[in-house]
């Protein structure tokens, strides 16, 4: 193990040695308050250009309408199922919400497997009914353990890829949601352009089994807002960093052009990830981001969450390792078909190495296994490294989330904004510092502002239940057809298929 002795002196050798070195390659990844600023006045641009109705179809930042009016507020009960697509697991949940004060949500939930291929797609249509086919299989395997196939309980979906939707209820055949494309590794062929909905409820049709009825489909972001919204009434953001990366934030709808009305809000769905695909953040992206992007399934797609999100955070860290390695900074030159190969890193390790006690002792182990033979001083720089790209990662989605935070206020028009942001996501639950980091940038990049972070405890799948039992709520209430009705979609294309 690498003592305080031992790693006192290889810091300082590592100081005198390599630190401008390692600097001269990362130089680029260190983000000035500057620039950090100049990102979040970019990102607000876009979020007006997805608003807009003229700039709507053009725009990078699609800032799609979820239909969704208002977080919570404690009346909502009942019995639910909900799906979890699109994070790191497929999990299926049962959630009971109840009027109990002490217990107001219990959960039951199991996660599923998806097969690889599934996944992928191999360019047939075929592969995408799969997906569902699995999908409506796991399902069918919960309700039979929790023992209610014979029941038809309400259904909420979290979806996290970018849809479109014209209505956050999926009823009708005719008010899909529409799946614009994928992200992340998901890439089953035909499904793009469908109704994720239609092809779920074929899916369980085509087994029959079980019956299940659909009521609503959100994106995980929507799931958060919700989930933290009802512990927070004043939540009115969510976000996600985990494998991919998004927010959602509640918007006026005078703002928002795709949508008829001007009366109150509605929760967008921003799609932050495709921040940058328009070449607007060029000037900051790395010739490690770029090789990310060509070795990927959507070269082109995605740029900010690539530059941001876990999914892509340790193959960044291993790319800038292979190419210290190959100048000689690193392992004294020695490069293993390991070190080689893709996948090898992963962020839960740059999480380990970057946690204050043991992460040196960490990542001699991680660099050990990728046969490198490290000495304590590379240990050190490969520390060096995590932490330069997490931090960057952390500081770019501050940015985005300021843009947010400062367009809110703005729209208040108040001095000072007191709001919550609820979110979710593995990188920033796993990594030891990142949460930190962020709220940190945040406060400094808004700072007029008191911004409370709520974690949501229980995943984005919660957020689903949360939802159907507000469309039930809204739907008892008898309001929901005359609310709707206010609000049909301008753009048509949303929802045809
Ligand atoms: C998707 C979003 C999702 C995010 C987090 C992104 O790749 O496009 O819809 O919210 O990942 O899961």
């Amino acid at each position: 193990m690498i003592n305080s002795k031992r790693y006192k002196t290889a810091q300082a050798r590592l100081q005198k040695r390599d630190s401008r070195l390692i600097d001269k390659y990362l130089y680029s990844m260190r983000l000035s308050d500057e620039t950090l600023k100049d990102i979040m006045n970019r990102f607000r641009r876009e979020m007006e250009d997805g608003l807009g109705h003229g700039t709507n179809p053009t725009a990078t930042v699609k800032m799609l309408p979820t239909f969704v009016r208002s977080i919570p507020d404690g009346s909502e009960k009942g019995d639910f199922i909900a799906l979890d697509l699109g994070g790191s697991n497929f999990r299926i949940l049962r959630v009971k919400v109840t009027q109990d004060k002490k217990q107001p949500v219990q959960m039951e939930s199991q996660v599923y497997e998806t097969p690889d291929d599934i996944i992928h797609g191999s360019g047939t249509q075929v592969r995408a009914l799969e997906l569902f086919d699995h999908v409506a299989e796991c399902l069918g395997d919960f309700m039979e353990k929790q023992k209610i196939k014979d029941k038809k309980l309400p259904v909420g979906f979290t979806f996290s890829f970018p849809c479109a939707q014209s209505n956050v209820l999926e009823y009708a055949a005719k008010t899909g949601k529409i799946i614009l494309t994928w992200t992340k590794k998901f890439k089953a062929s035909g499904v793009e352009g469908t109704d994720v909905v239609k092809l779920l409820n074929k899916a369980i049709k085509k087994r029959g089994d079980y019956e299940a009825d659909i009521m609503a489909v959100v994106n995980d972001t929507v799931g958060t807002m919700m989930t933290c919204g009802f512990d927070d009434q004043r939540c009115e953001v969510g976000i996600i960093i985990g494998t991919g990366t998004n927010a959602c934030y509640m918007e006026e709808m005078r703002h928002i052009d795709q949508v008829e009305g001007d009366e109150g809000r509605m929760c967008i769905n921003t799609e932050w990830g495709a921040f940058g695909d328009d070449g607007s953040l060029e000037d900051l992206r790395t010739e490690f981001d770029r090789e990310i992007d060509r070795g990927s399934i959507n070269p082109g797609k995605q740029l900010f969450e690539k530059m941001a999100s876990g999914m892509y955070m340790g193959e960044l860290v291993r790319l800038i390792l292979v190419k210290m390695a190959k100048e000689g900074l690193l392992f004294e030159g020695r490069i293993t078909p390991e070190l080689l190969t893709k996948g090898k890193i992963e962020t839960k390790h740059v999480s380990a190495i970057e946690k204050t006690k043991e992460g040196l002792k960490k990542c001699m182990e991680i660099l050990t296994r990728l046969g490198v033979e490290p000495s304590d001083e590379d240990c050190l720089a490969v520390q060096h490294v995590c932490t330069i790209v997490s931090f960057r990662s952390a500081n770019l989605i501050a940015a985005t989330l300021g843009g947010i935070l400062s367009r809110l206020k703005e729209n208040k028009g108040v001095a000072r904004l007191r709001t919550t942001v609820g979110i979710d996501g593995s990188l920033y639950k796993m990594h030891p510092q990142y949460a930190r980091r962020l709220h940190k940038m945040v406060r400094r990049l808004v700072p007029d502002s008191d911004v409370r972070f709520l974690l949501s405890e229980s995943g984005s799948g919660k957020g689903a239940a949360m939802v159907t039992a507000w469309c039930l709520t809204c739907l008892k209430c008898m309001l929901l057809q005359k609310a709707f009705s206010f609000f049909l979609p301008r753009n048509r294309h949303f929802h045809e298929t």
